[in-house]
């Protein structure tokens, strides 16, 4: 994959996160802090600033093309100024593995609607069909009743339960670990077949 990817599904555009949405990205993580409160890190106040998700765009955009995460940002078809989630494939690893790890969130406003399943398949398939990855691994605190049936829905399976797993709202909390691997019956990574 060459050029910045754009993703379109019924009601979303899904773009990779660039500077130029510093500013809607930033008022979305400052509009949805209370909600994500107890399922992500606890931030300082210049998370939400403008300044802050102009240098991580940067920095994603940096990632994306040396192939070590995809960060996306989501917007309504109606309404593509304005951020309403993101969904983030990080920490890319290839060779023999071909993995990485999903993150996901979504304006309050806009739960319940299926938006973030609509999100995440388009996302999976380019994942698995663009990026050639193997293996998508998703992991959440056991009382995440709502990413649980994401992830459910989406087809992820449950792996076990790790203790103490990610310093999430302040303590060190078990995760539930789940994953999705490619469907492709035939999948082989890019090195299979080259000498070792
Ligand atoms: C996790 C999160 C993205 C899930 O949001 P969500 O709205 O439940 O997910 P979806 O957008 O896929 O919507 C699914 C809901 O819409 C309903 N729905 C309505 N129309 C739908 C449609 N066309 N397709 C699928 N679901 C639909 C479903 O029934 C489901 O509701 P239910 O769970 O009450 O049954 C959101 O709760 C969030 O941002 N949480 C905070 C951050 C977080 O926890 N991130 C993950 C850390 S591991």
């Amino acid at each position: 994959v060459t050029e910045l990817p754009s993703l379109v599904t019924e009601r979303l555009a899904i773009t990779l996160l660039q500077p130029a949405a510093a500013e809607p990205a930033a008022a979305y993580a400052a509009a949805n802090r209370a909600y994500v409160a107890p399922w992500s890190p606890r931030r300082g106040d210049d998370y939400y600033s403008h300044d802050f998700w102009a240098v991580h765009a940067e920095q994603s955009l940096e990632e994306w093309r040396s192939g070590r995460s995809a960060r996306f940002v989501l917007s309504l078809a109606s309404d593509p100024a304005c951020v309403i989630g993101e969904c983030n494939l990080t920490e890319i690893a290839r060779g023999y593995f071909e993995s990485c790890y999903l993150g996901f969130s979504l304006h309050h406003r806009h739960t319940g609607r299926g938006l973030m399943t609509e999100a995440l398949s388009a996302l999976l398939a380019f994942a698995f069909q663009e990026m050639r990855l193997h293996r998508v691994s998703a992991n959440y605190l056991p009382d995440n009743l709502r990413s649980e049936r994401l992830l459910r829905r989406l087809g992820f399976r449950k792996e076990g339960l790790a203790p103490a797993y990610l310093f999430i709202n302040g303590a060190w909390r078990d995760h539930v670990l789940t994953s999705l691997a490619n469907p492709d019956p035939g999948f082989l990574p890019a090195l299979a077949g080259r000498p070792a």
